[in-house]
């Protein structure tokens, strides 16, 4: 049974996390002040198992989505994802996909793609490794990322989908490299303005390098058109070069906030379900799935929290809403 929201939005698209961890540190997102050492994160038994996860997946195809995207943290460094994709990916009209650093896809694209994953977006922030190094902050070198997007495509992951995160002062002047470098791959690079999820950011609005600056540059040396959406409520807008050599992308989320088509939920590694990217507090599924709740209580209480759902955070966002409570990035997964 598909379900609308108050705004009129159905549920689409779910975003699973499998893991609060991460190999990498970028600054916008685990800085190491916070997430150091002593950090704590979800224990083992915190976390929804696979056989969980996949209980949750079935129930919500069951309720209209359509696309499942694993993220983290970071969801490579989850013990043995591969047997978590092979229970995903026979579930019947799924897309299945995964947003990952890239740091361990050389390792595991072929176990992956062989498990039935459909293909991945990789994360990169830049193609200097003076940079990214400053952006990752564990010294990870950009040829390693590279080798993983290249272990991707060569396995049948793609297209791939590169995502770059642009903070001003940080990696504008990154902006010109890459997109020469990936229009030259044939990888769809997307342009992402750093937004203020979480706290331990320090987010500020002077930090955005808006979408349309990114284009107009991009459009001074490489000429660029308009293109349609892939589909209804598409996160990024995208764009092509007019001399047909390929494809790019921006997620405005901050200058051109796109809530009013929003059908995306999320759920955390320990099995929260959360409405928006930006809210404050989750519905928790694992305590009702371990209480021995039965998938028609579990799908209603689903249908409940959907049905209630108005949030449109990137709406409304001003400098009042900077402060409100959220939660991490690393924790929802993006
Ligand atoms: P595809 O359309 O399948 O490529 O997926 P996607 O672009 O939605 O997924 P991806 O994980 O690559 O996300 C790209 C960027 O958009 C990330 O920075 C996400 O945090 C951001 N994003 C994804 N969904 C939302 C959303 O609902 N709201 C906001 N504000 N940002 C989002
Ligand atoms: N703003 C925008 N994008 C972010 N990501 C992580 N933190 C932020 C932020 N503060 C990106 C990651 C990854 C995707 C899931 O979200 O780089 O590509
Ligand atoms: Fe890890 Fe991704 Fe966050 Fe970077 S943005 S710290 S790679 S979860
Ligand atoms: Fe959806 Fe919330 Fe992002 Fe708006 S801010 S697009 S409602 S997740």
């Amino acid at each position: 049974m598909q379900l609308i929201d108050t705004l009129n939005r159905p549920l689409r698209d779910l975003r699973i996390s499998v893991t609060d961890r991460c190999n990498f540190r970028c600054v916008y997102c685990m800085p190491k002040e916070i997430f150091g050492p002593d950090h704590q994160f979800l224990r083992r038994d915190q976390i929804l198992t696979f056989e969980e996860i996949e209980r949750l997946a079935r129930i919500f195809v069951a309720h209209g989505v359509r696309k499942i995207r694993l993220t983290g943290g970071e969801p490579l460094v989850r013990r043995d994802l591969h047997l978590l994709i092979s229970m995903l990916s026979v579930i019947p009209d799924l897309d299945l996909t995964l947003t990952t650093n890239g740091a361990l896809l050389a390792k595991q694209a072929r176990a992956l793609k062989g498990a039935g994953l459909k293909r991945v977006t990789v994360s990169l922030d830049s193609l200097d490794d003076e940079i990214f190094k400053a952006m990752n902050d564990v010294d990870f070198a950009v040829e390693n990322v590279l080798e993983g997007m290249d272990a991707a495509a060569r396995v049948g992951l793609g297209p791939i989908k590169v995502n770059m995160v642009v903070k001003r002062g940080l990696n504008e002047s990154s902006i010109l490299p890459m997109a020469r470098f990936f229009r030259e791959k044939g990888y769809i690079l997307r342009f992402i303005e750093y937004m203020d999820v979480g706290h331990s950011n320090g987010w500020r609005m002077d930090d955005v390098v808006p979408a349309a600056e990114i284009i107009k540059m991009i459009h001074a040396e490489m000429p660029l058109e308009p293109l349609d959406q892939n589909y209804k409520g598409e996160v990024a807008e995208r764009w092509c070069y007019k001399d047909g050599s390929g494809e790019i992308g921006v997620v405005a989320s901050v200058t051109q906030a796109f809530c009013s088509t929003c059908n995306r939920a999320r759920i955390s590694a320990e099995g929260k379900l959360y409405t928006c990217l930006f809210a404050i507090k989750g519905h928790d599924f694992r305590d009702l799935m371990r209480g021995g709740a039965t998938d028609d209580e579990i799908s209603q209480e689903v249908a409940q929290v959907w049905g209630k759902r108005g949030d449109r955070y990137s709406e409304l966002r001003s400098e009042n809403t900077i402060s409100l409570p959220k939660v991490e990035m690393s924790y929802i997964g993006g």
